[in-house]
């Protein structure tokens, strides 16, 4: 039986969708839940505030071109999409709750700081729906390298376990997930050299925004001029096992001509994670 030609590329194999899952994080949200460090807690905190805001923006850039694709297959990894991406909204805009309430922390202050980004995505003319929609492809990738590392490092050993299996069960699908934005951007503009421009200004955007809320929850708690603090941010940006340096590599793998997200083949990792992070 010959295979009909499709213009998604996700492998057959890989299912996109979601697992309904919910998390007791309640309790640890009020400690310093990663590794008893303040500054790691509080980074990985700062990306869950980026969440509801960034998820929404990624499914309605894409849906602004969901009528122009007819593919079936990609139609129905777009509706995955927008599933998984919907279901960890919610379980982000629960931890973003727990977490403010618990530690004081401002919750409208640090989602400001993220929806004041989305708005101007919104108004600005030159963030035209094409760009909106490369800024997501490049923040896909971004997720989807994040993801990896997670799930193929014991970089999240030292974590709660709670905590632990909420990055790990968000991790595994973006994993899935991976190519829809740009399989739907390959289809409607591929225009490859826009898609790198927007990447290095929505990567810096969204990066200084993470560390500004960062640096508001360590002001709160009174830790940024901490020894540990400084020794704990210094190995996340520059110790080889550190988060930026694992990144790297998978950063300037996007600016290559004929990058693809698939060619980063993460089917074996998919296959020992999903028995794992089943829907419970
Ligand atoms: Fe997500
Ligand atoms: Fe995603």
């Amino acid at each position: 039986m010959t295979a009909i030609p499709t213009i998604s590329s996700t492998p057959d194999d890989v299912t996109i969708k979601p697992r309904n899952r919910k998390f007791q994080i309640e309790a640890a949200l009020a400690s310093d839940w990663f590794a008893n460090d303040p500054f790691h807690t509080a980074v990985f905190n700062a990306f869950s505030i980026s969440f509801p805001t960034g998820e929404k923006e990624f499914m309605d850039s894409v849906r602004n071109f969901e009528s122009e694709i007819d593919d079936e297959k990609l139609l129905a990894e777009v509706r995955g999409f927008y599933q998984q991406e919907g279901i960890h909204t919610r379980e982000h805009l629960r931890y973003n709750r727990m977490l403010c309430a618990a530690r004081g922390y401002d919750l409208a202050d640090l989602e400001g700081v993220f929806l004041k980004l989305q708005e101007w995505m919104q108004n600005d003319p030159r963030a035209t729906p094409q760009v909106r929609l490369a800024a997501t492809v490049g923040l896909e990738h971004f997720t989807a390298s994040f993801a990896e590392i997670l799930l193929k490092t014991d970089y999240l050993d030292t974590a709660d376990p709670a905590l632990r299996e909420l990055w790990q069960w968000h991790s595994l699908e973006e994993m899935e997930h991976k190519a829809v934005a740009f399989d739907v951007f390959n289809e409607v503009c591929s225009d490859h050299k826009m898609r790198r421009r927007v990447m290095r200004v929505a990567f810096f955007m969204l990066m200084r925004r993470v560390l500004t809320v960062t640096l508001k929850m360590l002001r709160h708690d009174k830790q940024v001029w901490k020894w540990q603090t400084l020794k704990s941010a210094a190995r996340f940006f520059f110790s080889r096992t550190g988060f930026v340096r694992q990144y790297l590599p998978r950063h300037n793998e996007f600016f290559r001509d004929d990058f693809h997200p698939w060619q980063s083949d993460t089917r074996d990792l998919l296959e020992e994670w999903k028995p794992r992070l089943a829907a419970a």
